[in-house]
């Protein structure tokens, strides 16, 4: 991320509108708040906003969050001070999660990507890792920034992202279900530009 798009994710009206629209959302999209005891991981933490909000709204009981970036995780490690033994933050890689955090296949039972996909140029090995670490019947909530946005003159502009190869919202939902993710709702808003959904791992012994 670069200075630009640092200042316009950590800007409190995108704070605002991540709590009190996009959340409820993705809440009513993933059937309700997580059950309790549910371990999280979220990859592309930040500053760990967002981390709060798994662990406030979604009822996370513990989250493993991870950024490549480590003065983000620098300063997700400061928001998060106040939440002994919940939260483990690593510098690493979205698509590593074994390496960030020794993840097994089916470590969790949710994970969370807040607009970070888009930002890995393999960004179906990103989907392919969340759905390894993923339990049968666990959770995949996602918000993310789709070609379409990435395309416009604005996005181009200011912010610096991968160019080759991004997803349209019908490209990533379509990719979901080739790694066992089954999409149980999403939409899009801004005419295509913003994807916020919520998969199920698919169970193999139950078809
Ligand atoms: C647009 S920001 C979103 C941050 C946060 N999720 C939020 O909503 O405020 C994208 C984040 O993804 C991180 N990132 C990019 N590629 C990554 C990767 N391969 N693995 C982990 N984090 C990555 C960046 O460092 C940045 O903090």
């Amino acid at each position: 991320m670069n200075r630009i798009e640092k200042a316009a994710v950590n800007n409190p009206a995108r704070r605002a509108l991540q709590r009190f629209y996009e959340v409820p959302a993705l809440l009513r999209l993933a059937g309700g708040p997580l059950p309790p005891g549910v371990r999280a991981v979220e990859i592309g933490c930040g500053s760990g906003y967002g981390t709060k909000l798994i662990l406030d709204h979604f009822r996370a009981a513990q989250v493993d969050a991870v950024d490549l970036d480590e003065t983000m995780v620098a300063k997700a490690r400061r928001r998060l001070a106040d939440r002994p033994g919940l939260v483990r933050l690593a510098v690493g890689d979205a698509t590593d999660l074994k390496s960030a955090f020794g993840a097994k296949d089916g470590a969790y039972d949710a994970a969370f990507d807040f607009a970070i996909i888009h930002h890995i140029p393999d960004w179906r090995s990103a989907v392919a890792e969340i759905a390894r670490v993923l339990k049968p019947g666990g959770v995949f909530v996602f918000d993310e920034v789709t070609a379409h946005a990435l395309a416009r003159p604005s996005y181009r502009m200011l912010f610096e992202h991968p160019e080759h190869d991004r997803f349209t919202a019908q490209k990533f939902l379509a990719e979901l279900p080739r790694h066992g993710l089954a999409v149980t709702g999403a939409f899009t808003r801004i005419s295509g530009d913003y994807l916020l959904g919520a998969a199920r791992k698919q169970d193999p012994d139950r078809g």
